[in-house]
């Protein structure tokens, strides 16, 4: 039998990693030939994810420019996608999660007749304002999709309700879950990484990240104001924080908090050491989708610095609160969290709501099972 044609497309940070552990997984098969395409949407940042896994891009359109526009990303993927599908034909299309890349690289796919595979489809806040433009990302991909793969039940609810059809959605957990346990497993017994070096050694740590769009401007101002009250409050306390590439978001970050010597700056940091951050730390500050995922299967407390989520898992299970933008709450919450030991241990018997690690196994043998219907 020929072998199922897959071409699995990533362009930011998280959908390679979410997307590394699918690939491996059917790479390992011999039912499929896959190929891994890139948008390059992030340059750096997407090589350094793929890399942690081994991985590297069969073809990258390099499509990223410095503060690129939505309407770029998005144009750009399309035309690199369409193009690349032209001359190699491929049986599905492998998308991930919400970013311009995702929708591009979809709408492509829908042009050329190549069935659609979603992983991580069914992500709802019922906000299009928020986050933006993802959830519009999301809604617009998902109704061109052939084969939806929901990371929970909440999910794939979503999308019954939408697409009114049962067949083709499948709940199969988050792949971070999987790319999380595979990095653990390479990591483990490894000693301190480098980049902890500027930390004093059992110093209480704080792990902060954000990035989102809807936050540019006072709300990101807003979220640094806190971490430094917090600070104030604590003087053992440090606050980690890696910088994700996007001069819009450093450059707030940097003004707000370069100051102060107990906030500890890096550059994006490789999965592995960002894992070994998030193990180091008492609890996360992070507007990131997939460090909320992390953090509720690493059982560290997590502060959602986001008005809305189209993760309520992560709130209804307690793994996460959603803490939004404003100083005056995440600074209650910080508090709480290290003032108040009963509440602060009571994350640790939560569980995650996310996924066991097998959701790739399961998107790869749904894939087959679809190939296996159509005759193929
Ligand atoms: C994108 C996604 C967002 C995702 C996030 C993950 C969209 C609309 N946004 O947002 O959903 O959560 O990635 O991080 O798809 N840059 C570099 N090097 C890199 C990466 C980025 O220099 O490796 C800089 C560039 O100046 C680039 C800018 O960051 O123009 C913004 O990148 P972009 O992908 O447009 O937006 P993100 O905020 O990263
Ligand atoms: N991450 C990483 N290095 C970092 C910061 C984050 O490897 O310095 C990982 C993190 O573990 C998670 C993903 O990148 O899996 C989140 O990416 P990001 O916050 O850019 O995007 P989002 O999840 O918000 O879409």
């Amino acid at each position: 039998m020929k072998p199922i044609k897959i071409a699995c497309v990533v362009g930011t940070r998280p959908e390679a990693i979410k997307m590394a552990p699918v690939i491996l997984a059917l790479s390992r098969d011999a039912a499929f030939e896959a190929v891994v395409l890139a948008s390059g949407q992030h340059a750096d940042m997407l090589t350094q994810a793929l890399s942690d896994f081994g991985l590297s891009a069969d073809i990258n359109l390099n499509v990223m420019k410095d503060t690129q526009t939505l309407e770029h990303i998005t144009s750009a993927v399309m035309e690199g996608v369409g193009s690349f599908l032209g001359e190699r034909e491929q049986d599905m299309l492998l998308v991930h999660g919400d970013t311009a890349t995702t929708l591009g690289a979809a709408l492509a796919a829908f042009y050329r007749h190549t069935p659609i595979g979603h992983v991580e489809a069914g992500l709802r806040s019922h906000n299009l304002a928020s986050p933006f433009p993802e959830e519009a990302n999301r809604v617009l991909t998902d109704k061109i999709t052939s084969l939806f793969f929901a990371p929970t039940e909440q999910a794939a609810q979503n999308l019954r309700t939408e697409t009114r059809e049962n067949k083709n959605i499948f709940v199969t957990g988050n792949t971070v879950i999987d790319a999380l346990f595979w990095i653990l497993a390479q990591t483990s017994g490894i000693s301190r990484p480098d980049f902890l070096s500027a930390l004093p050694p059992s110093a209480p740590t704080l792990l902060f990240t954000a990035h989102r769009r809807e936050s540019w401007g006072e709300p990101l101002k807003n979220i640094c104001k806190a971490i430094s009250r917090v600070l104030d409050a604590h003087p053992e306390l440090y606050v980690l924080t890696p910088l994700h590439k996007n001069p819009i978001v450093r450059d707030t970050i940097k003004a707000e908090l370069g100051g102060n010597d107990r906030v500890i700056f890096s550059e994006p940091l490789s999965y592995r050491d960002f894992v070994a951050a998030m193990n180091r730390s008492l609890f996360l500050l992070s507007d990131s989708g997939g460090v909320q995922e992390e953090a509720s299967a690493l059982k560290k407390p997590v502060l959602i610095l986001r008005e809305i989520s189209e993760r309520p898992e992560a709130i209804s299970h307690g793994t996460g609160v959603l803490v939004g933008t404003d100083t005056s709450r995440i600074e209650k919450e910080s508090l709480a969290l290290l003032e108040n030991k009963k509440y602060f241990d009571s994350f640790a018997k939560k569980t995650s709501p996310f996924g066991d690690g097998q959701a790739s196994e399961r998107i790869c043998a749904h894939i087959k099972a679809y190939f296996a219907d159509k005759n193929l």
